[in-house]
Formats: structure tokens, sequence, C-alpha cells
């Protein structure tokens, strides 16, 4: 499973690149009005960071707009995925972008049906966004294996990238589900490796160590 980083901070995405633990990034115009930066510069910083994906969301809601704003943002750097809204003119203009080479990650996705769509177009990611369905009393990780068998049954090729995930166990549950990419918040990341007995043992060795009075060096 490729991990991407849900965030358009800077010193967030450096600190996380250099666990070696990224695959890419993802952004949306929350997480860039959360930065308080220009978008176009933050997305060429970070695609300077990082070499895999980096999402670029478009903020124009219909085709021509979206089309226009794409072709700026996927100038920006080879690794650029253009990010579409999951409605008619989004998928339009997932085509559009499928059919010129240019990579997709079809966004705001919240049924099987609306993830079929998004493969018959040729998205290269579709992001089905997990927390905002469980706030909906719906479960979310079902939808991600909803389309994990719609995909395989019918061999479509484009990515399951779990999005909106809310905590540690939705990493690890969208895993079990065949999600191929997880994007993460930072917070949740840290908390991955994070573990009280793994704490609690390390303690112990170092104490044991200690009394050993032995230096590897
Ligand atoms: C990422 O591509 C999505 O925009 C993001 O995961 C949404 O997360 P949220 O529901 O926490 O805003």
């Amino acid at each position: 499973m490729k991990f991407f980083v849900d965030t358009a901070l800077i010193d967030e995405i450096v600190e996380l690149n250099d666990t070696g633990m990224l695959d890419g990034v993802t952004t949306n115009p929350s997480l860039i009005a959360k930065s308080g930066r220009d978008f176009k510069q933050v997305i060429a910083e970070i695609c300077k960071i990082i070499a895999g994906p980096v999402s670029a969301e478009v903020a124009a809601t219909d085709f021509a707009g979206m089309v226009a704003e794409g072709e700026v943002l996927a100038k920006i750097a080879d690794n650029v995925v253009i990010k579409v809204p999951l409605t008619y003119d989004g998928l339009k203009a997932c085509r559009h972008f499928t059919g010129a080479g240019i990579k997709t990650n079809v966004t705001l996705c919240f049924s099987a049906n609306q993830a079929l769509l998004a493969a018959k177009v040729g998205a290269t990611y579709i992001s089905p966004f997990i927390g905002r369905l469980d706030d909906t009393n719906i479960d979310g990780m079902e939808l991600i294996a909803d389309i994990r068998t719609i995909y395989d049954n019918y061999g479509f090729a484009t990515q399951i990238l779990a999005a909106s995930i809310r905590g540690a166990n939705h990493v690890s549950d969208a895993a079990l589900s065949g999600a191929d990419v997880a994007t993460i918040p930072p917070g949740v990341l840290r908390k991955l490796y994070d573990h009280p007995l793994t704490d609690k043992g390390l303690a112990a060795f170092v104490k044991d160590w200690a009394s050993t009075g032995q230096s590897i060096l």
C-alpha cells in the first residue's frame, strides 16, 4: 500500500519524507487555505521535495474552467496529478486530462457508482472519503471494499486512494479492504508507529543494557 500525506504544509512534508514512508502528497482547497500560502508556489515546492504524485485540485466547477486550470497546474511539474470533483463536468474533465496523458485524481467520491464512472473515464486515482461517510453513519470502509470488488471484476486500472482518514484504524482497515493508497493526515501518520508496548519494552531494554556496563562502539 502506498502512503500519501494529506497536507499542504511544507515542514510536515519534509519531516515525513525523511523517514522514507512517503510515496506522494494530496492537497485540496481547504488545506491550501489552511497553509495561508500561494497555491501554485506551494505545489511547485512540494513537487521539488517529493518525486511521487502530488495532487493539486482545480477550483473551477465547470468543464472549461477545470480544463483551463488543470492545464496550468499540470505545467508546474511532471508529477502533478490534477484533482477534479466527482461531478458530470469533473468526469468530462477527467476524460480530457486522461486523453492528454495527464494523471488525475477524482475526488469527493461517496458511492460505488461514482467510483465506477471515474474508472470508466480513465481516472488514475479515485478518492472515496471514508471519514465523511462515517460521519453520516454510513460505513466508509464498506465503500472501499465495494470499489475493490467492482474494479477487480472488470480489471479497471484506476487506483483506490482512501481519503478523509481520521485515525490509525482507518489506515489498517483500508489496507485490509484492498485500497491501493491511503492519503493520511500527518498526525495520523505519526500515530502509526506509536505503541505503548514498544515504548515500555524499549525502556526496559535501555535499563537492562545500562546494567551490563557494555558499549557497542
Ligand atoms: C484528500 O484528497 C481529501 O481531500 C482529504 O482526505 C479530505 O479529508 P477531510 O474529510 O478530513 O477533509
